[in-house]
């Protein structure tokens, strides 16, 4: 009976073989053919969204949809209009009506990503839409009513939210009669060398390379390392030893050499401050970046002022090439910024935006604005 329920977990495309997943799975097996909210609790990259779609996979509601929102990636304004969608001309720019997502996932189930960044105000709306699925469109006074499963994921700690009065407690309480938490990679340590295998014979078949293995001394290092990004830093330390070494046979000093030229040990010695309010910090963002490109404009000044002794007095007003410079270099400065370091902390949008000192709101919004990957 567990032999076959574990099964079903790993059918649905979990990997573990630590106690801490299996039991996990285990929970899955109990709570996915139930319509019972789950939270799933854990660090960036520890695979929250895996255990979402393994328990809409494992669920009776697995032929409907899975919708996920990212709840930290919408502009707080529109929130409540893709959630519940909304009447014609509700707002400015609402044109025609909508269906929002809990609509959409109607019969099915809604993955709420990042919930501890749903605003205070749009929480009483999801606590009465998660106790009996009604809900109202933005601009409407019509209730309607939904079926829908709903699994919220967070790598905040909820409680402390709600201590800083940032979350309500009765959402909190509501959601956390199930609460799935995967601990962080270094505290199961078993799953490390099954994350290894399955990763690189996923990745030696899709990029046509023959894999020599790893010796015993390079996986000990992988296994004591503290994976700060988890799972995801695992598949991509995979993904790169195997591409980068063409599939040969991995020595310990390949994975040292790999996993501390990804880090610079920045992440893991500095804490880095998170400015309270997000404007704020955009601003602050703004203003390192003019002062990086403060430089450049000093050069681009002498460039001009040379060219203009050498051709004669350079023409005024904005055609003045300065003037589209900076403006240019302000948006591209950004731009890179944010690239490197979401580069730098291997896609790890929590801690590239803790280093940029933005909300990762405002880091989701830039990475689409720019459209970065
Ligand atoms: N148990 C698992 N089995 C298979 N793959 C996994 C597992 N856990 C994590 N992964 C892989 O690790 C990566 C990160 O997983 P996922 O996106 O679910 O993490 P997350 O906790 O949602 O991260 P974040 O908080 O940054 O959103 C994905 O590529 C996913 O496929
Ligand atoms: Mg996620």
């Amino acid at each position: 009976m567990t032999v076959e329920r574990r099964k079903q977990g790993s059918d649905q495309g979990i990997i573990g073989s630590s106690l801490e997943m299996l039991e996990i799975i285990n929970v899955i097996d109990q709570v996915a053919p139930t319509g019972i909210t789950v939270l799933v609790t854990g660090e960036s990259g520890v695979g929250k969204e895996v255990i979402a779609k393994a328990i809409h996979g494992a669920s009776l509601r697995k032929s409907k949809p899975l919708v996920t929102v990212n709840s930290g990636a919408i502009p707080e304004g529109i929130i409540e209009s893709e959630l519940f969608g909304h009447e014609p001309g509700s707002f400015t720019g609402a044109s025609g009506e909508r269906k929002g997502y809990f609509e959409l996932a109607n019969g099915g189930t809604i993955f709420l990503d990042e919930i501890g960044e749903l605003p205070l105000q749009s929480q009483v709306k999801f606590l009465r839409v998660l106790e009996n699925g009604e809900f109202l469109r933005v601009g409407s006074s019509v209730t309607r009513k939904v079926d829908v499963r709903v699994i919220a994921a967070t790598n905040k700690n909820l409680e402390a939210e709600v201590r800083h009065g940032r979350f309500r407690a009765d959402l909190y309480f509501r959601l956390r009669s199930v609460n799935i938490h995967i601990p962080p990679l270094r505290q199961r340590t078993a799953d490390i060398p099954v994350f290894f295998k399955n990763f690189a014979a996923e990745i030696a078949e899709r990029n046509n390379i023959r894999f020599e293995g790893i010796s015993g001394e390079a996986m000990d290092f992988l296994t004591s390392y503290h994976w700060p990004g988890n799972v995801r830093e695992l598949r991509n330390a995979v993904e790169s030893m195997l591409i980068l070494g063409r599939g040969r046979y991995i020595e310990a000093d390949d994975a040292r050499r790999y996993i501390n030229s990804q880090h610079s040990g920045e992440e893991r010695n500095l804490p880095v401050p998170v400015p309270r309010n997000p404007e704020q910090a955009e601003r602050e963002l703004i203003l390192r970046a003019l002062l990086d490109i403060k430089g450049n404009l000093i050069d681009l000044k002498d460039i001009v002022t040379r060219q203009a002794g050498a051709n004669g007095p350079v023409g005024q007003g904005s055609s003045h090439p300065d003037a589209v410079e900076q403006v240019y270099s302000l948006v591209e400065m950004e731009r890179k910024m944010i690239a490197d370091a979401l580069q730098r902390f291997n896609n790890n949008r929590r801690l590239a935006a803790r280093a940029l000192r933005i909300s990762e709101r405002t880091l989701y919004r830039k990475i689409k604005e720019y459209g970065l990957p």
